[in-house]
């Protein structure tokens, strides 16, 4: 099954909405695979965020994830890279749609809540980036060949 790393960013945090986001991942069908707290350090910021190096926003967007705590996950199932992508809705909250995380939640371009991986390969390196392998805990719900079907 696909993996894909998903942080709940400080804004989420501190706006209390981890419990309805964790709601809606696993409503859809997927399943949570590594799970912690954490005040993500500068190194780690500019780690995860290293694409976005030099760009305007880089500078600020560091300052906001590392100024309070972050829920990160690693979530799994079929096409869960995507499916994550859309659930999360574009990056831009005024202009997410209504039914999007982004679009019910956020009306911020930079505090937007949510981080998903946005290819496997981006996933498999941030997931590195963020959980030691030991941190990932292999299981199977007891749904899962119901959520699953044939295809
Ligand atoms: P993410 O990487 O967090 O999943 O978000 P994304 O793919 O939708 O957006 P991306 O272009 O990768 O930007 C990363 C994060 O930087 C902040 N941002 N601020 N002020 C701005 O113009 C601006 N643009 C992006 C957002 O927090 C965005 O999620
Ligand atoms: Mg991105």
């Amino acid at each position: 099954m696909q993996k894909t790393l998903v942080l709940l960013k400080p804004d989420c945090v501190h706006r209390r909405l981890v419990g309805a986001l964790l709601q809606r991942f696993e409503q859809k069908g997927l399943r949570i695979a590594a799970m912690k707290i954490l005040q993500a350090s500068t190194e780690l910021a500019q780690k995860h965020y290293a694409v976005h190096q030099g760009k305007p926003f880089y500078e600020s967007l560091i300052t906001f994830l590392t100024a309070g705590p972050t829920v990160a996950l690693v979530l799994e199932g079929r096409e869960a890279v995507v499916v994550v992508r859309n659930l999360m809705g574009p990056t831009d909250g005024a202009k997410a749609p209504p039914g999007s995380i982004r679009g019910d939640h956020a009306i911020s371009i930079q505090n937007n809540l949510i981080h998903g991986s946005d290819s496997p390969e981006n996933a498999a390196s941030e997931i590195a980036l963020w959980f030691r392998p030991e941190e990932l805990v292999h299981y199977q719900t007891v749904d899962a060949a119901w959520v699953a079907g044939s295809n």
